[in-house]
């Protein structure tokens, strides 16, 4: 288990859900994970039973949406490591609204976690992936970057941003051996989707439409992104990994 062995790791919105998962996986894989969520709390919980279990973790109270804060996190790895060897630009939201209903704040505040972030934390972290010789920049989108579903329209068009930053970064990044690379899960039980599964309408009708006829778990998605992270994947990059129970591939 130490397929990431002295690695050093960013994963955003680490406190909960997929990062949470993600974060815990990679450092028992044996990197060094940096936690950094608008969650204070959650993710300086996550870190402390990463060290209880004698992995490496730091947690840092970060909002992506705020330059300075982004800023400050990236000096705080640089001045700790020099470097970084990979990067999970995870954090999300969604803000479920009719299209024709949806406010100019609900549209920017989904924008500037979802896409905005990643393009500032892929812009401004690309000289300490590029100092890791080896970097793995991972963006987690979804797989409605590609869909569509009713009141998930503005999440949608930002996940699809991120799907195509992504491909224009794997080919901008490739020569300082930056691979840049997309997750895309499928439905996923976590505080991001709980108000619409508490819906049994709506949740049979997702299991229904999903091959393996039920949703994933966190770690399931983390397995993906620590696949992305690791030297397993050394030959893709601009790739997109689906991980969605075969929701895409049924009718
Ligand atoms: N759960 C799903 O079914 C699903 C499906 C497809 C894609 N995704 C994507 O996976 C990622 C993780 O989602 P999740 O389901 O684990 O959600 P979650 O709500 O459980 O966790 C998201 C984390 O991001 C943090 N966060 C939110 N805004 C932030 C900000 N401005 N700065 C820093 N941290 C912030 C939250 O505090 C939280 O800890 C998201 O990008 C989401 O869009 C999730």
């Amino acid at each position: 288990m130490s397929r990431l062995k002295d690695r050093i790791a960013l994963v955003t919105g680490s406190g909960n859900g997929i990062g949470k998962a993600t974060a815990q996986l990679f450092a028992a894989e044996g990197a060094h994970v940096h936690l950094a969520d608008l969650d204070f709390a959650a993710a300086d919980a996550t870190a402390a039973v990463i060290r209880e279990q004698g992995g490496n973790a730091t947690a840092h109270a970060t909002d992506v949406t705020q330059g300075q804060d982004v800023t400050a996190l990236l000096r705080a790895i640089h001045a700790a490591h020099g470097k970084l060897d990979i990067l999970v630009n995870n954090a999300g939201l969604n803000v479920r609204a009719d299209f024709r209903h949806l406010t100019d704040a609900e549209w920017v505040k989904v924008r500037e976690v979802n896409l905005d972030a990643v393009v500032r934390l892929a812009r401004d972290g690309f000289e300490m992936l590029k100092a890791s010789g080896r970097g793995s920049l991972i963006n987690v989108a979804s797989i409605m970057g590609s869909r569509a579903m009713r009141q998930l329209v503005a999440y949608s068009a930002t996940k699809g941003a991120v799907a195509a930053l992504t491909r224009g970064l794997a080919v901008e990044y490739a020569p300082y051996n930056i691979r840049v690379n997309t997750i895309s899960p499928g439905f996923v039980q976590t505080a991001l989707t709980k108000r619409v599964l508490r819906n049994p309408a709506i949740m049979d009708a997702l299991v229904a439409e999903t091959a393996l006829r039920r949703l994933g778990e966190t770690v399931e998605i983390a397995r993906a992104v620590l696949f992305f992270a690791s030297d397993d994947s050394s030959y893709c990059t601009g790739s997109e990994l689906v991980v969605d129970g075969g929701m895409s591939a049924s009718l």
